[in-house]
């Protein structure tokens, strides 16, 4: 059976999954919508990260597989299913008040299957099920393959199904591409987390790490390829660790630059999220050496003080961070950096904060995401008072972010005059007479639509203005697909 085409509309918080209309399959698939009944349409809706949505993409391939098909409007759908996230207390709360509004609904409707899966479902399990017991279906981070088959066993016994087992590794093979374009493709390399960050909800709710064996990601990336595909974002939780517990010594995420610059057609390639204890001198030497690896890091720090650093038990200090960070610059011409930080760590004095405040300009990131603390029951962290007031958190996170702010602006003003080479994506969402597209190093840039501008080719924008999140520019030409990655950007 054909998969369902779909789209992802971004609703700000959250990703709702909704038919492809034009696309040839997509079509068919919302035609197909009017002749499925209810009890096969499914509405789907994400929060969280990166790997939650291409798990959820993963869900509706299975699930379009198996002859369901998507609606974007729930009052439609006979399955409501949610992907979570428990990363923070605010994103679950969401969650519960989305579960909340479908009680009534379900007293009228008993055959309509809720379902709640990934994180959340994984940490509470069947306790979820007393709390509301209108949800009919609890699954984990690490079998969603059964989705299917779990839907059908509610529906044939009226019982609640669970499914939280952490140990099988998910076996899934994709036949297709998910997004976030036709050009531009997410790649799940690892799953889990080996470390044991105090604060941190993930090991618990996603488990041991398990590294998927290169061929079978590489073989990914090139059946991708052959579908137009010119950029990868390999996905992991601690993704430069990749690599451990195949089997076979000297594997690492190195392995896989190096395999990517064999496979014709993928022309960028990009990893997220690092770990500072992982960059290892391999993994540097590749990303200099391989020309398709973007001069571009999402390198979390969490916070520039050392006593903090030890409390969350990230394994490094400052100054190996800034370190790791020289590493990187002096082997990467254009290198840019972006970063994580957490404010209001339980006991952090505002000594503890202008460190990280410091940090900011000494390492000059090119981006970065500030965090609010927020206590996870299940973490070590949770047994030590959350002592930092909440309008303490809100003021540091807010002067935190200008900072970053200024910093960012300043670094884009310094590409003013320079010419940066793009992967074009489309209109602009704001306004259609302008294009879009990023640069290797993954910043925004705007410019005038011309005639040669077509979606999933390489220009070259001259860049003509900056703001802290765009650079604006005109088009001066097509761009050689992957420069060398000596040259700029
Ligand atoms: N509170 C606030 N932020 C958190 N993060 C992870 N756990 C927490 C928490 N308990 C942040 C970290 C991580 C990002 C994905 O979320 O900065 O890098
Ligand atoms: Fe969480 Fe730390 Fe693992 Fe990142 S490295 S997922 S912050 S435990």
């Amino acid at each position: 059976m054909r998969p369902t085409y779909h789209m992802a509309i971004e609703t700000g918080e959250t990703t709702v999954f909704a038919p492809l209309p034009g696309d040839a399959a997509g079509a068919g698939a919302a035609a197909g919508l009017a002749d499925t009944p209810k009890e096969r349409r499914v509405y789907f809706e994400v929060f969280g990260c990166q790997m939650n949505k291409l798990d959820a993409e993963i869900m509706l391939e299975i699930l379009g597989n198996a002859g369901y098909r998507l609606t974007h409007d729930p009052d439609e759908a006979g399955v409501i299913l949610y992907n979570t996230c428990s990363v923070r207390q605010q994103a679950e709360e969401r969650v519960y008040s989305r579960l909340g509004t479908l009680r009534r609904r379900k007293l009228r409707e008993p055959d309509l299957v809720i379902g709640l899966l990934g994180c959340i479902a994984q940490h509470h399990g069947a306790d979820l099920f007393r709390r509301m017991p209108h949800l009919d279906l609890v699954i984990g981070t690490r079998e969603f393959h059964k989705l299917p088959s779990l839907i059908a066993g509610v529906r044939a016994t009226s019982e609640k199904r669970l499914a939280t087992e952490l140990d099988s590794p998910l076996e899934f093979q994709r036949t297709r591409n998910f997004g976030p374009n036709r050009y531009q493709a997410y790649v799940s390399v690892m799953r889990g987390c080996d470390m044991v960050c105090t604060y941190c909800i993930v090991p618990t709710t996603r488990g041991k790490e398990v590294s998927h064996p290169p061929e079978q990601v590489l073989a990914e990336c090139r059946r991708l390829a052959e579908t137009g595909v010119r950029e990868v974002t390999l996905l992991g939780q601690t993704v430069n660790s990749y690599g451990k517990r195949l089997g076979t010594a000297g594997i690492g995420l190195h392995t896989l630059l190096y395999g990517l610059e064999e496979i014709d057609g993928i022309e960028r390639v990009r990893f997220i999220t690092s770990h500072p204890r992982f960059m290892r001198p391999l993994l540097v030497e590749a990303m200099a050496k391989c020309r398709k690896s973007c001069e571009y890091l999402h390198l979390p720090v969490q916070s520039g003080a050392d006593s903090v650093l030890k409390r969350m038990k990230r394994t490094y200090d400052r100054d190996y961070y800034l370190r790791v960070v020289e590493r990187c610059r002096a082997a990467i011409p254009n290198f840019a950096i972006a970063t994580d930080f957490i404010v209001g760590f339980p006991g952090e004095t505002e000594a503890e904060f202008q460190a990280s405040l410091s940090l900011v300009r000494e390492v000059g990131f090119d981006h970065g995401y500030v965090f609010k603390y927020s206590p996870r029951p299940g973490t070590e962290g949770y047994a030590i008072p959350d002592d930092v007031p909440d309008a303490v958190k809100r003021e540091r996170n807010q002067i935190l972010l200008d900072e970053l702010g200024r910093v960012q602006i300043e670094k884009n003003r310094g590409r003013v005059g320079a010419r940066a080479q793009v992967l074009v994506e489309g209109p602009s969402k704001s306004d259609p007479a302008m294009w879009t597209g990023r640069t290797r190093d993954h910043r925004i840039v705007v410019w005038p639509k011309t005639a040669a501008d077509e979606a999933g080719t390489f220009a070259e924008i001259e860049v003509a203005a900056a703001t802290a999140l765009t650079l604006r520019g005109h088009r001066v030409g097509a761009a050689a697909a992957a420069l060398a990655a000596t040259s700029t950007q």
